[in-house]
């Protein structure tokens, strides 16, 4: 009994106001708890949730100020808070056995410990993580996450990064948007104010009651992992955007930017106008994963692997008022095709707004200039997901990487695997030995690799040295341990 699409409203997530400003600091607090939503219409749904809501609250961060976010776990489970494309020091990165313990939640810190230790499918345990504080840091309900913010305008999202519940926590609603901006952004003439949107994508199952469904294949939480049906990844039959199933938004026919973010634990989209626009192109992508495009791509279309974000400008305008125009993903058949729609209620009184020939200034990074190529293979192991033929195990590097120094990565799988690099944004350098596929543009964080690709990317380790991730955005293959570390030098 699923709700009729385009019902509900589509939400907006609120703003965080700091708690503090100055010195060139601002400081945010959130508080990790259950909260019980209104997701479908006339149930409830128990989340957890930053703040109380799903999506949590949006931080507006500005390029350059130091921001702090301040967090506190309410929730019956250790969690870890990881800012998906920030440019953030390791000790603040969100190591994923870096917990946060629950404030006298339902679990003790022992109990807590041993959920973690027993953690990983083939993985007896881990011996601690020196530099991290993960052990001494462990007595903890709270933890403040400094950002330095010394990275340029960009979509940035944070979500729940605890090893071996990644996928739990993320489809119980531990999700939100992170935005940063600068100077170079605001001079641009984009659209701005209730113009501009950030749709935040999910796909999610649910119960009779209105409960999500995940299929635990241990539902008292003893141990981590889904039912053998799910390795591939939990989809859901319902769709939400910002929280909401299948919405719909009154807009005046004027120019939108959409800043689209793939939050699925494991579904990828491929997003199209249905009716598209006379003349087609519908989406002019100004942004990837890392901010701006030196120039707009135009596109019929936008493919997003779970993590991506594109950063997109649509005129509706182009269509007659009174028209609905829906966003399908023409990936998914059923329930899971529709995605939400835009009602054109009228022609806008004005629009001042363009999207520019020359967006922004990007540093092509020159690969001749690399000092070593690396090989990633991601496969199916007989043990589960591996990355080099291994399970992820915290404190075994498979790179060390130097700082300052320019490298280039070559992953390579035989099935769909988007994968992401945590610490510093990376240039698509080709797919399959040709040329970057039409979505490659522009500073990336995570890459959708399909099946039999191999994709090679130029990155450079920059201003912080320790101990980061790289992995599969799949939550359940990252879960099932297709993670690896590295160690910036
Ligand atoms: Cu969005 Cu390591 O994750
Ligand atoms: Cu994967």
């Amino acid at each position: 009994r699923l709700p009729e699409p385009y019902q509900v409203p589509l939400p907006v997530p609120d703003v965080l106001d700091p708690v503090r400003r100055g010195g060139g600091t601002d400081v945010y607090e959130l508080t990790q708890q259950v909260a019980d939503l209104e997701i479908l219409p006339g149930l409830r749904t128990r989340a957890w949730t930053y703040g109380g809501t799903f999506p949590g609250p949006t931080v507006v961060s500005r390029s350059g100020r130091r921001t702090q976010v301040r967090h506190r776990n309410e929730l019956p489970q250790p969690s870890v808070v990881h800012l998906h494309g920030g440019h953030t020091p390791a000790g603040s990165d969100g190591y994923p056995i870096d917990v946060i313990l629950p404030a006298g939640g339902a679990i003790g810190a022992e109990q807590a410990m041993k959920a973690m230790t027993e953690g990983m499918p083939g993985h007896g345990g881990h011996t601690g993580h020196a530099g991290h504080g993960g052990i001494s840091g462990m007595a903890e309900a709270e933890r403040t996450y400094t950002y330095p913010m010394r990275q340029r305008a960009a979509t940035l999202w944070y979500h729940d990064h605890r090893m071996s519940w990644t996928g739990l926590g993320v489809w119980s609603g531990l999700a939100g948007f992170h935005l940063v901006r600068d100077d170079e952004e605001d001079r641009l003439p984009l659209p701005r104010g209730d113009r501009e949107l950030p749709l935040l994508i999910t796909d999610r199952s649910f119960e009779e009651d209105g409960s999500f469904r995940y299929p635990l294949a241990d539902p008292g939480l003893g141990r981590p992992g889904v039912t053998e049906d799910y390795m591939d990844g939990v989809l859901g039959d319902v769709v939400l955007v910002n929280g909401a199933p299948w919405p719909v938004h009154r807009t005046e026919g004027a120019r939108h930017r959409l800043r689209l973010l793939n939050a699925s634990n494991a579904r990828p989209y491929r997003l199209e106008f249905d009716p598209q626009p006379p003349g087609g192109d519908a989406f002019v992508q100004i942004g990837s994963d890392g901010g701006l495009l030196e120039r707009p791509v135009r596109h019929d279309a936008v493919h997003l692997g779970p993590g991506e974000r594109f950063d997109v400008v649509v005129d509706f305008a182009r269509w007659k008022p009174g028209t609905r125009v829906r966003l399908v993903n023409t990936l998914a058949d059923g329930t899971a095709h529709d995605v939400m729609a835009f009602d054109v209620v009228r022609a806008p009184a004005a629009d001042d707004s363009r999207v520019p020939d020359r967006l922004a200034r990007i540093e092509r990074l020159d690969p001749a200039k690399a000092v070593t190529t690396r090989d990633f293979h991601f496969r199916l192991g007989k043990d589960g997901w591996t990355i080099n033929d291994d399970g992820y195990r915290p404190g075994r590097a498979l790179a060390r990487p130097k700082l300052g120094q320019l490298e280039i990565w070559r992953f390579t799988t035989s099935l769909q695997h988007p994968v992401h690099v945590h610490l510093n944004h990376f240039q698509v350098l080709s797919r399959n030995q040709g040329d970057p596929g039409p979505y490659d543009a522009g500073w990336k964080d995570t890459v959708d690799l399909r099946p039999t690709e191999a994709v090679e990317v130029a990155i450079r380790f920059t201003d912080y040295p320790g101990t980061y991730m790289l992995h599969c955005h799949n939550l359940e293959h990252e879960d099932m341990a297709m993670m690896a570390d590295f160690v910036v030098e």
